[in-house]
């Protein structure tokens, strides 16, 4: 496809400013002295070249977007319309509280609801992104032992963790102990035992894990933990597997971090804009970072009062319009987010035992909201997980995670969610057994897709290492 400039015939659409008489009010200082290089063409073939463009993407109103660990679900459009309403769109971000009261109402409820929904003492929405909620969280742990006069520099990981777990925990400052997990996929116990010291602020868990499991023992993991004086952090990215039947607090865990994104139905593109909210119990609520929104019974406030705040993490107050979608989200599901949770792990489950039978499962349990095949077989009949992902972006479907998580080879981490219909996912069942008896007969059949999408097979190292960018004209 040629790119707008190359489109330029010469011929412009729209003149701007081209009246004499009112280019004279302009002061000569700031009248530009040569052109600005705008393409010329007509209205009508810029429209159609955005269109064009648009139409080259992939999104989750175009097909099936089984993106483990990513939770491509459905956005309600009637979110993205209350977020968009001129009170909320249009308020400055430096009006005072008395003239905030509105979006303050709706910060301090989402609070309280995601205080409920987690079980835990207090929140911040502060943080941005599911990372930046692990930096928070991990701030407040290290402040909470400075605070408190130890010296505690490691931090356990297991080796099924999410891998910004052990990024956010090294940026503050912490050593990273790796924790096995058993043939089970879940933490090895008796491994965990060895690693404990009194050099361990935290272990760091996601939960369900990213394999899709539930870590069956997280309660024995508590007890080990707190006996040992740490703390216990709870990636809550995956919360959409167990809204509604269990919560961090049951099993634990002092400070947790939500995505937003994932499990309140917000968008999640392009890496943002989302929403990390972190939540704590009621020993870590005076780390939380400043300001937090509060209620004195008259009217709502932004607290900047918080003893040993670790400080402000993000500008102003988070991402905002995620945060009128994601409580939007809430108030249209109520009780019905547990049945949200039990149609994610349903849909996972059904396409986990619709598949095994041509892939490898190498974790044949029960799952949570996702689960991870392997593409161990196809690599030995002479294809791969990458070559399968690529022949699926022929059938009009986004490709699973591939290669994560690290501990399956030839990973392929698939999460349907619960928005999707059982006749979309017999659909991709049908594609997926397809992909698996093509490779069989032929696999170079298979290995040279994409043939349907309009950038082709490209060279993976030189497209992620050396992106082209920019565009030179000629
Ligand atoms: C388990 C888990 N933890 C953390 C994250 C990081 O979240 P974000 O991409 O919002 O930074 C993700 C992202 O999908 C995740 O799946």
């Amino acid at each position: 496809m040629k790119t707008i400039f190359e489109k330029d015939k010469g011929v412009s659409g729209i003149t701007l400013c081209d009246a004499p008489e009112y280019l004279d009010f302009i002061p000569d200082s700031l009248k530009r002295k040569s052109s600005v290089g705008l393409p010329n063409v007509s209205e009508l073939e810029a429209l159609r070249h955005y269109k064009e463009l648009s139409d080259m993407n992939f999104c989750i109103e175009k097909g099936f977007y089984p993106l483990g660990s990513c939770t491509m679900k459905y956005n309600p459009k009637v979110s993205e319309m209350l977020a968009s309403l001129e009170g909320f769109a249009d308020l400055h971000p430096y009006s005072d509280d008395e003239d905030s009261q509105g979006a303050l109402e709706l910060m301090y409820k989402l609070q309280e609801a995601l205080k409920k929904i987690t079980g835990m003492d207090a929140v911040s929405l502060q943080p941005a992104a599911g990372a930046q909620g692990e930096l928070t969280g991990m701030m407040i742990i290290k402040k909470y032992f400075e605070v408190k006069g130890e010296n505690r520099n490691k931090v356990i990981i297991p080796d099924s963790a999410h891998g910004t777990n052990p990024a956010s925990a090294h940026l503050c400052g912490f050593d990273i102990v790796s924790v096995k997990s058993n043939n089970r996929g879940q933490v090895d116990i008796e491994t965990l035992k060895q690693l404990v010291d009194k050099d361990v602020a935290a272990i760091m868990m996601t939960n369900p894990n990213t394999l899709g499991l539930f870590e069956e023992n997280v309660l024995e993991i508590s007890k080990i933990m707190h006996e040992n004086g740490s703390l216990l952090y709870y990636d809550g990215a995956n919360f959409n597997a167990i809204m509604g039947y269990t919560n961090p607090k049951l099993m634990g865990f002092d400070v947790v971090h939500l995505n937003l994104h994932k499990t309140f139905a917000t968008p999640h593109g392009g890496g943002g804009p989302g929403a990390g909210p972190v939540a704590v119990v009621e020993k870590l609520k005076d780390f939380l970072p400043a300001p937090v929104v509060d209620f004195d019974n008259h009217k709502y406030l932004r607290n900047y009062n918080i003893k040993h705040s670790i400080g402000q993490v993000k500008a102003f107050y988070g991402n905002f319009s995620v945060l009128v979608k994601a409580y939007a989200y809430i108030l249209m599901m109520g009780q019905n987010l547990k049945e949200a949770s039990e149609n994610a792990v349903l849909n996972a489950n059904y396409l986990k035992e619709r598949l095994k039978s041509k892939f490898s499962l190498p974790y044949d349990e029960p799952c949570m909201h996702e689960f991870v095949l392997s593409g161990d077989k196809q690599k030995e009949e002479g294809s791969s997980t990458l070559h399968i992902a690529k022949a699926l972006m022929d059938e009009n479907i986004h490709p699973p995670t591939v290669y994560f998580p690290l501990i399956v080879h030839e990973a392929l981490m698939i999460e349907p969610t619960e928005s999707e219909t059982k006749e979309m996912m017999d659909e991709f069942v049908k594609v997926m057994l397809k992909i698996a008896d093509d490779i069989k007969a032929d696999p170079e059949k298979v290995n040279s897709a994409p043939h349907k999408t309009p950038v082709k097979k490209v060279d993976e190292t030189m497209a992620a290492r050396h992106p082209d960018l920019k565009f030179v004209q000629q």
